[in-house]
C-alpha cells in the first residue's frame, strides 16, 4: 500500500508537470479511486503494445482509437474481458485484446491508463459546431421530453467526466473522440454493441436521432465553453427538460408514493402528493402508447388478509386520482401485494414505512427494448 501510494505521488507530479489545465477531477483521491487494484508503475511497460494505437499516456491521436487517459480502470478491464469473451467485437481491438492472458497484466495496463490525466476535449471549430454543442448540451443536461431522450449526465456525470464516487460502471465521456463517440452511439442503436449491462445505452440510444448522436459527440468531444448568459434557443430547450417522474418510468423504475402521502392507516390520498402524480398524468398525455401498473404493498406487521386489502385499496386509489385526471382505464391496472417485495427492513419502524407504498411502472412494450432490469 506504502508502495502503491509513492508511485502514484509520482506519477502525480508528472501529470502536474506536464499538464497545462488539468480536469480539477484529478486529485489523488480521484486517481486512487480510478485506478483500483493494479500496479500503474508496471502497466506503463506492459502497455507498450497498446500504447501503440491508444497513444502513450492513453490520448491517442487518430479518432478509430479511443482514448483512455483518465479512464476507470474497471471500465477497461471490462471492455478487454468483453473483447476477448466475444460480447463486444471489433476486429481490431479483438485480436490484440487475446494477447492479454494474464489477468493481474490487465489490471496493470488498466491502472496505467486509468493514473493518466482525464482525457480533454480539442476546441470548437466554428459557428456551426457551436450551435450542435450548445443543442448537444441541452440533450446531455435536460433530455428531451418529446422523444422520451434521457439526462445522460445522471449517469455519466458532469460534463461526461464520470460519476466521483467509485461508480465505475459508467465510463469517462468528456474529452472523449467526437468520431469515436458517433460510432459507439450508433453502434448501440443498431445493436452492434450489446455488452451495456441491462441494455441501458440501447434503451437511450432508440430514442436518439443521428442529428441528436452528432450534437451529444459534439458536446463531449470539445473543449467546455464558458457558461455565459443563457442563449434563447438553450432556455426553449431547458424548458422541455424531463422532470424526475418522466426520467425514473423511462428508466423502468418504479415511482414510489410512500406511506406519508396516505392518511394514517387508510387510503385516502394527501394532497401534497397531487403535484407527483399529475406529472404522472402528464407523462401518459404525451405518451398515448403508454401504458401503467400500480402495485400496493404494506409492511408485515398484523394479518396478511388486512395488508393485502390495504395495499390493493391504497393502488386504487392512486389509479382512481389518475382516472379523474382522464387518463382511460384500460392504460391503468391496479393491484396489491400485501407484504411481498420489502425493499426494507420490517424490524425497524423506518423501514416498515419504507415498505408500505405504491409503486408506478410504465409496462414496457417496445418488444425490441425489453431487456433484464436488475
Ligand atoms: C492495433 C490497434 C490497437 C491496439 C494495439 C490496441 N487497441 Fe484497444 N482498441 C482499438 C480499436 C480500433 C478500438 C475501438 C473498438 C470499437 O470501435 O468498438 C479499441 C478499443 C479499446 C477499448 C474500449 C474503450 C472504450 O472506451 O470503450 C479498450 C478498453 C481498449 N481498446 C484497450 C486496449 C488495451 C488494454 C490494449 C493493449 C493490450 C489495446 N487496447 C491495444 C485498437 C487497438
Ligand atoms: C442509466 C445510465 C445511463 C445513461 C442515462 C446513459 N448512459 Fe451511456 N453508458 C452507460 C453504461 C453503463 C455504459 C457502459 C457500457 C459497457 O459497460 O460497455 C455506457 C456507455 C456509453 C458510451 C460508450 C463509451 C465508450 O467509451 O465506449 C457512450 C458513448 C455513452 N454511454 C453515451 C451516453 C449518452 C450520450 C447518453 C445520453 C443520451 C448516455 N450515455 C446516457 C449508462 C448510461
Amino acid at each position: 500500500m506504502l508502495h502503491r501510494n509513492k508511485t502514484i505521488t509520482a506519477i502525480l507530479i508528472m501529470a502536474t508537470l506536464t499538464a497545462a489545465s488539468a480536469y480539477a477531477g484529478d486529485n489523488p483521491s480521484e486517481i486512487n479511486q480510478r485506478i483500483g487494484l493494479g500496479d500503474p508503475v508496471a502497466g506503463k511497460d506492459k502497455s507498450a503494445l497498446c500504447q501503440g494505437c491508444h497513444g502513450e499516456d492513453g490520448n491517442s491521436a487518430s479518432a478509430t482509437f479511443p482514448k483512455l487517459s483518465g479512464q476507470w480502470s474497471d471500465y477497461i478491464q471490462k471492455q478487454v474481458r468483453e473483447f476477448q469473451n466475444g460480447a463486444r467485437f471489433n476486429e481490431t481491438m479483438t485480436d490484440v485484446a487475446m494477447s492479454v492472458d494474464d489477468f493481474k497484466d490487465l489490471f496493470d495496463i488498466a491502472a496505467y491508463f486509468a493514473s493518466q490525466k482525464t482525457m480533454g476535449g480539442t476546441p470548437i471549430e466554428n459557428e456551426e459546431e457551436k450551435k450542435l454543442y450548445l443543442e448537444g448540451q441541452n440533450l446531455y443536461l435536460h433530455g428531451n421530453e418529446r422523444t422520451g431522450a434521457f439526462r445522460c449526465i445522471k449517469c455519466h456525470g458532469e460534463s461526461g467526466k464520470g460519476q466521483p464516487l467509485n461508480n465505475n460502471l459508467f465510463p469517462v465521456l468528456g474529452g472523449q473522440h467526437k468520431e469515436y463517440l458517433i460510432k459507439q452511439l450508433t453502434d448501440f442503436k443498431t445493436e452492434e454493441r450489446e455488452n451495456d449491462r441491462s441494455g441501458m445505452m440501447l434503451r437511450i440510444t432508440t430514442r436518439l436521432t443521428p442529428h441528436d448522436i452528432e450534437a451529444l459527440a459534439t458536446y463531449l468531444s470539445r473543449e467546455p465553453v464558458p457558461v455565459s448568459a443563457p442563449e434563447p434557443a438553450a432556455s426553449a430547450v431547458a424548458a422541455a427538460a424531463v422532470s424526475d417522474v418522466f426520467q425514473t418510468l423511462l428508466e423502468d423504475r418504479p415511482v414510489r408514493i410512500e406511506d406519508s402521502n396516505f392518511e394514517f392507516g387508510s387510503a385516502k390520498l394527501k394532497p401534497k402528493i397531487f403535484k407527483t402524480l399529475d406529472e404522472v398524468v402528464r407523462f401518459m398525455t404525451q405518451k398515448p402508447d403508454a401504458k401503467l401498473t400500480l402495485v400496493g404493498y404494506a409492511d408485515n406487521i398484523g394479518s396478511e388478509k388486512i395488508n393485502q386489502k390495504l395495499s390493493l385499496a391504497r393502488a386504487e386509489s392512486v389509479k382512481q386520482y389518475l382516472l379523474k385526471k382522464k387518463v382511460v382505464a384500460e392504460r391503468i391496472t391496479a393491484r396489491g401485494e400485501g407484504s411481498a417485495n420489502p425493499i426494507a427492513d420490517n424490524k425497524t419502524k423506518s423501514g416498515r414505512a419504507k415498505n408500505r407504498r405504491v409503486e408506478i411502472r410504465l409496462v414496457i412494450k417496445e418488444a425490441k427494448n425489453v431487456r433484464v432490469t436488475e
